[in-house]
């Protein structure tokens, strides 16, 4: 049981791998949290709150207390997780526990995306209701439990129980103490074709705060944050850290204050969302999830890549392995028709691949990137036999067949645009901000939301398609909507999420089959609230394999390499203009989703051997990639190098991955060190050398990589 109540404590002790999450309700009713961080036996605390005392008449008790659910009017300063104002304009709650449940399983979300138990035993379940008697707001803290993966949620339901209005103004799906300060604090920073850089600094005194209010998560910072002990290593060391299953505008903190005492927290972002909450209406806030590491950054790592895939992600490719595929973007952008495709399709197929993905481009009169969006209906200019005449002859050729979508965007250059103009987020009045040429629909608005599940189902259904990447290319600049009364202006947002998730829900359950991967200008919506409809996300724009290094490390601080597209494209690179050998960007795309995105049909001799060399060892690697265990092994953030390592769960074989960045003179050869094998095995590369796992993990390998930006991929196998 991984949830235990001690009844004369009233106390609750969630377990989950190395993780304790202790909350206690004391005399006065409030909810506390004792201790989130290492394990600790059930019943192990004694609720003592002595050493909170109160400090002065400035510092009430209250200010010091670890609240489980800090609102303002309970005498906490700091961000309220839960924040309403009633209709008499009281904006004071005060919370007090009122009954709870425990159970096995874990229920779904009603319209968002939520972690869930695959198989029986994966989470089990602890509400806890809490009510403000004079406004009549009941509040539900609901937590999901992961024993396996190590990992805890907790999402909150708001209820209006008083005879009139409330307005919600703001949510923290988790707000957890940790004891004491110090810390560093770690977060994703980015932008487009730079996403998921790994940002460490000191935590300071005050409050840390990184944000989204694009609409999306964004580029620029990702819904995830960390605190850790200074001291700490990708292998050692404390960590707490949080991540939010959604989508939209966000925000997360660190703060510390003058008790000297830290408290991490994500949710939604109050700058750009409030609520209007009926009498009687619910109000059910994204969910977060919560990891505690006592083994470093990696250990973090592990839960979340464990829960993301395991529990979050729900399409039937969460279990098979992807088809290495060609996209035609960096090799034609919109200059191609059928015959441009076929001929790199052909190239493809002889080299090993599986699958054609066609790119933006192939539908209305979209030559460019300034019209067409919203016009899902194919150019026959460019495409004569139609989608269901290229997918024929693609399967003719013995590869499946993919497909772009933008389907959340309009140009004003569209025959949508001229059917619909309210259509859009806009400000009547003001001119409507145009980002690369196009604006974005209102989904909000049922009749957009039906459209797009329409528009697209119509095209899904109309040939082979067995793969569709659904891009999304601009964030909200006036997420205003016409649909919608003054008051409940706010709420656009979040309503344009729920939208979402609905269009999402729908499209993916009328179409099990097809692997869905996400897309936003790259890896400008890489998020947990993405990967439960969709099980990948196209990492980056940036296919450049050095910055890829570095971008691919960033991202699987939370997201495991199963959730990355990961593409060999051509050079010199059109994002950076950097060169880097074909062998070097295939060893660093098989760190994900592998594929291509350059015309294969140019390939000089030498690099299609090479090609044909990558394809057919990510066909022996692929289900290792997928389901192994993925840790970090030298950070390209600190060194000259960048290295990683896919381990199989049973430790029958592991892929060792190094490259170098840029070379010096006079440098020695790398002694690697894996991580996690059996010692007492023995192990054998492709090449016959053969070494014990004892001596690969306490002494290591010794690597030469001669020259920028080289690698080394081995593989080792078991042998005894
Ligand atoms: C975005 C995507 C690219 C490509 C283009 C097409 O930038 O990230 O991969 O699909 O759109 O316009």
């Amino acid at each position: 049981m991984s949830i235990f109540y001690d009844e004369n404590q009233k106390s609750f002790y969630l377990g989950a791998g190395k993780a304790s999450y202790v909350l206690h309700v004391d005399e006065d009713g409030r909810l506390l949290n004792q201790h989130w961080g290492a394990r600790v036996p059930d019943g192990a605390l004694s609720p003592d709150f002595s050493h909170y005392p109160t400090l002065a008449s400035f510092d009430p008790r209250t200010n010091a207390l670890p609240w489980e659910l800090p609102t303002r009017g309970s005498g906490w300063y700091g961000e309220p997780a839960v924040a309403a104002t009633n209709a008499k304009g009281n904006d004071m709650v005060q919370l007090t526990y009122v009954s709870h449940a425990i159970y096995m399983g874990k229920n779904r979300l009603p319209g968002l995306p939520a972690t869930f138990a695959r198989r029986e035993g994966d989470a089990e379940t602890l509400e806890i209701e809490l009510m403000d008697r004079l406004t009549g707001l009941r509040v539900t803290a609901v937590y999901g439990v992961f024993e396996r993966t190590g990992a805890i949620t907790r999402s909150l339901r708001l209820k209006n129980e008083s005879g009139e209005d409330m307005q919600i103004n703001g949510v923290l799906s988790a707000s957890a103490p940790v004891h004491g300060s110090g810390y560093d604090v770690i977060h994703l920073k980015g932008a487009w074709a730079r996403e998921r850089h790994v940002m460490r600094q000191t935590q300071g005194e005050g409050e840390y705060r990184i944000f989204s209010q694009r609409g999306a998560s964004g580029h620029e910072s990702n819904p995830f944050l960390a605190l850790c002990e200074k001291s700490a290593t990708e292998f050692s060391g404390e960590v707490w850290a949080v991540s939010l299953v959604y989508s939209g505008s966000f925000e997360a903190l660190s703060y510390v204050n003058n008790t000297e005492n830290s408290r991490l927290s994500i949710g939604l972002n109050p700058d750009v969302f409030t609520w209007k909450l009926e009498p009687g209406e619910t109000f059910v806030s994204p969910e977060a999830a919560m990891v505690y590491s006592p083994d470093g950054l990696n250990g973090m790592s592990h839960a979340f890549h464990r829960l993301y895939s395991e529990n979050l992600m729900r399409s039937k490719w969460f279990e098979r392995d992807r088809p290495i595929l060609i996209n035609n973007w960096e090799a034609t952008y919109f200059n191609f028709n059928e015959e441009k495709i076929l001929q790199i399709a052909r190239r493809a197929k002889e080299l090993g691949v599986e699958m054609l993905v066609l790119d933006d481009g192939w539908f209305g009169k979209r030559n460019t990137d300034n019209c067409s969006l919203g016009d899902w209906v194919v150019n026959p200019e460019k495409l004569p036999g139609g989608l269901n005449g290229l997918s024929d002859r693609l399967h003719d050729l013995g590869l499946k067949f993919g497909l772009w979508f933008e389907p959340e965007m309009i140009s004003p250059d569209s025959d949508l645009y001229r059917a619909h103009p309210d259509w859009c987020l806009h400000v009547d009045g003001r001119a409507r901000v145009e980002m690369r040429n196009q604006l974005i629909l209102d989904l909000s608005r049922k009749g957009v939301q039906d459209y797009i599940i329409e528009s697209v189902s119509a095209v899904l259904e109309s040939a082979r398609i067995e793969y569709m990447k659904w891009d999304m290319n601009r964030n909200m600049t006036e997420p205003f909507s016409g649909a919608q009364t003054p008051e409940r202006q706010k709420e656009t947002q979040h309503r344009y999420m729920l939208g979402l998730y609905r269009v999402l829900e729908e499209i993916t359950a009328r179409f099990p089959e097809i692997l869905f991967e996400s897309c936003s200008g790259g890896g400008g919506r890489f998020d947990p609230g993405m990967l439960y409809y969709m099980p990948q996300t196209w990492t980056s724009d940036d296919s450049d394999a050095a910055e890829r290094m570095f971008i691919q490390y960033g991202t699987s601080f939370v997201y495991p390499p199963c959730a990355m597209g990961a593409h060999v494209s051509a050079v010199p690179n059109h994002q950076t203009g950097r060169t880097t050998a074909m062998q070097t960007r295939g060893d660093v795309a098989l760190g994900g989703n592998f594929g291509f995105e350059l015309d294969l049909s140019q390939l000089s001799d030498a690099d299609a051997e090479t090609v044909r060399r990558l394809i057919e060892r990510e066909k022996q690697v692929r289900t290792l990639v997928r389901t192994g265990e993925f840790t970090r092994l030298l950070s390209p953030f600190d060194h000259p190098y960048a290295a990683w390592q896919f381990r199989a769960r049973d430790n029958s074989e592991a892929l060792i991955c190094a490259y170098r960045l840029m070379t010096r003179p006079a440098t020695p050869h790398l002694l690697l060190r894996a991580s996690g094998l059996d010692e007492s095995a023995v192990y054998m590369d492709d090449d016959g050398n053969t070494c014990s796992g004892a001596a690969l993990t306490r002494y290591g390998l010794w690597l030469h990589l001669p020259g920028d930006f080289t690698s080394k991929v081995i593989h080792l196998r078991r042998i005894g």
